[in-house]
């Protein structure tokens, strides 16, 4: 979604801006603007990439301070008008805003009452407005008291950052809902929304909490809150390193994600496993663990991707501990006034940390009073700060749109998860856990030979790219990475794609299925083995192209099918972590074959911060 960066020193603002604005262009968005002052404000800003907006931009203007936005649209249509900044009527205030103002229309009826005229239909603009009605009521009143004003009338949710040209050496930021960060450099700072735009020039990072404002000078910055407190902020390592956030030869993003998943596992599992004496240490969760071990329930609530890991989550968790478990869309969480309170536990998964859905239910469950956990992967994102405590993915960067080697991690944490809470409750004898905890450490080796097959895969997607429709189906652990293979394919290449589990097939979805139908059957479980055969069969019967991930369990399938992809033998409950890895390659090479842009599909953004 819309992405801030700013910067305040002594090299040129603009390319900094336009630098960081491309390390923010995997969030998503429509258009892209920089203000910049140098004696009096500029403002460029136009529908369409980054790119568009750097050739706007002449050599005369230079400068030392400036301002940069990429738009998601909500309100108006992505645009010129509408692309951020916004300025005031004198043209001497500027703004760029992530975020929804809810009371805009209001707010915007009462300042056209005095006189002030709107020119785009966002609901930002009435920002740099409403701060210079302030100042034009009170010529003498002091910037930043004026911004406050202003702040204070505003409904919603903001992360917002402000040039002045009476203040030509000050960067106003201020957040409430909408992550914000400042780079403190030697003789320069940065801000943004996302650490990726400062991680070039810094490794120094304060994150603003909600009602915060801060006052940025290139030596200096100042952080007061909502009580006009001034704070003493944590200065916080960065641990992102430039590598990380670019393609290092890979033609896309989400490729280069999807091969790290080996090395991403292994992370995900370092110092956490002892495949010698079978323990398990998760430091982020032990002042809890008699809170897991006691909770007669467990509830995960998440978005999209995050959600197919948590419905993984939910049979590990049930299979392994004993502990029933619900799962929930973050988004529905709420509005159905949960029975959730002291003595529940609530895990929110969340790759950014910053989904405003997940955000809204951890709140709730946290007001009535449950325990509540995290499984995230951005360090210091705004869900891990406000959990009570949790686990960290270690998967770092994850730059592409369509979440890859996230889901591998939340897999690879939850059945940490489980493991641990099954061995501090007692539901699973050390035979047993070794075994898992075994199989586990051979999951980085066996996601790299299955990389070895990514030709095999590309050749498949050749003879599918132009389908209309897939089916994904699955049973057990194998129904939410049905979910998941089509949801990425649906993501990235604008196919229709259905997950289902496999024996609801014949409750409707095999209405569809005819000989255009590719339906791809994951089988790579052995419990549920003999039922899967049966379903590919009624899949044959009606003529479907399948297309069959399977392990060498399973050759039964594999003879059915018309293609089919070997995935080597692991644990039923640690399957999902193999099984998602062909159809992530699917879904990327029929995505390539069509000429998508992979890394920014349309209408998507990588980190939903409005509700
Ligand atoms: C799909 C995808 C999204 C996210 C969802 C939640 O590839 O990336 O469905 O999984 O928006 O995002 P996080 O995990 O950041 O809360």
């Amino acid at each position: 979604m819309c992405g801030i960066v700013g910067y305040i020193g002594n090299s040129q603002a603009k390319d900094v801006v336009i630098k960081g604005l491309k390390r923010l262009e995997y969030r998503g968005y429509d258009s892209a603007g920089i203000a910049l002052i140098n004696g009096s404000l500029s403002i460029k800003k136009c529908k369409g990439k980054v790119s568009a907006l750097e050739k706007l931009l002449s050599d005369s203007e230079k400068g030392s301070i400036a301002i940069g936005h990429t738009r998601w649209a909500t309100h108006g249509e992505p645009n010129d008008v509408n692309s951020h900044p916004h300025v005031s009527s004198s043209g001497k205030i500027a703004v760029v805003h992530n975020g929804i103002i809810e009371n805009y229309n209001a707010l915007k009826l009462k300042l056209q009452e005095e006189g002030y005229k709107f020119y785009s239909e966002t609901d930002t603009e009435i920002v740099a407005k409403l701060i210079e009605s302030f100042i034009d009521k009170n010529p003498s009143i002091e910037f930043v008291k004026a911004v406050k004003l202003a702040l204070a009338q505003i409904n919603g949710t903001y992360g917002l950052a402000i040039l002045n040209s009476d203040n030509p050496e000050t960067i106003f930021v201020a957040r409430k809902g909408s992550p914000l960060l400042i780079g403190v450099g030697e003789g320069e700072m940065l801000i943004a929304s996302d650490a990726s735009a400062v991680a070039e020039y810094t490794d120094k990072v304060v994150y603003l909490d909600d009602g915060e404002l801060a006052i940025i000078k290139k030596d200096e910055y100042q952080v007061i809150n909502a009580d006009d407190v001034e704070l003493t902020k944590e200065v916080h390592e960065l641990a992102m390193s430039l590598e990380e956030i670019e393609k290092s030869g890979f033609p896309f993003f989400m490729l280069k994600e999807i091969f790290e998943q080996p090395k991403t596992i292994s992370d995900s599992l370092r110092g956490r496993i002892n495949v010698e004496d079978g323990s398990i240490t998760l430091g982020g969760i032990t002042s809890v663990m008699d809170k897991l071990v006691n909770a007669k329930r467990i509830i995960i609530a998440a978005c999209g991707t995050s959600w197919h890991s948590a419905l993984v989550g939910e049979y590990l968790i049930e299979w392994l501990a004993k502990t029933p478990v619900e799962v929930e869309y973050a988004s529905e969480f709420r509005y159905k006034d949960p029975l959730i309170g002291e003595g529940d536990v609530l895990f929110v998964i969340s790759q950014s940390g910053e989904t405003a859905d997940t955000l809204a239910a951890l709140r709730e469950a946290k007001e009535k009073g449950a325990t509540v956990l995290g499984i995230v992967n951005v360090v210091g994102s705004t869900i891990a700060r406000e959990t009570d405590a949790g686990v960290y993915l270690h998967a770092g960067p994850e730059i592409g749109v369509a979440s890859t080697k996230a889901f591998t991690g939340q897999v690879t944490v939850l059945a940490l998860i489980a493991l641990s809470l099954a061995q501090h409750k007692g539901a699973i004898d050390k035979k047993s856990s070794k075994k898992i905890i075994s199989a586990l450490s051979k999951i980085p080796s066996q996601v790299e030979e299955i990389l070895k097959q990514s030709d095999q895969i590309k050749e498949i997607s050749n003879l599918f790219t132009y389908a209309p429709n897939f089916l994904y189906l699955g049973r057990s652990y194998s129904f939410p990475v049905a979910l998941e293979g089509a949801l990425k394919l649906k993501e990235i290449s604008y196919i229709h794609a259905e997950g289902y589990p496999a024996a609801e097939m014949k409750h409707g979805p095999i209405a569809l299925i005819d000989d255009m139908m590719p339906v791809v059957v994951i089988a790579s479980t052995k419990h549920t083995n003999d039922k899967m055969v049966s379903n590919v069969e009624e899949v044959k019967a009606r003529k479907g192209r399948i297309i069959a991930i399977t392990s060498p369990s399973n050759e039964e399938v594999r003879d059915l099918a018309e293609f089919s992809c070997m995935i080597p033998e692991t644990e039923d409950v640690l399957s999902p972590l193999l099984s998602v890895i062909p159809l992530q390659l699917l879904s990327y090479y029929v995505a390539v074959n069509r000429g998508c842009d992979v890394d920014q599909p349309r209408n998507l953004a990588k980190s939903v911060t409005v509700e």
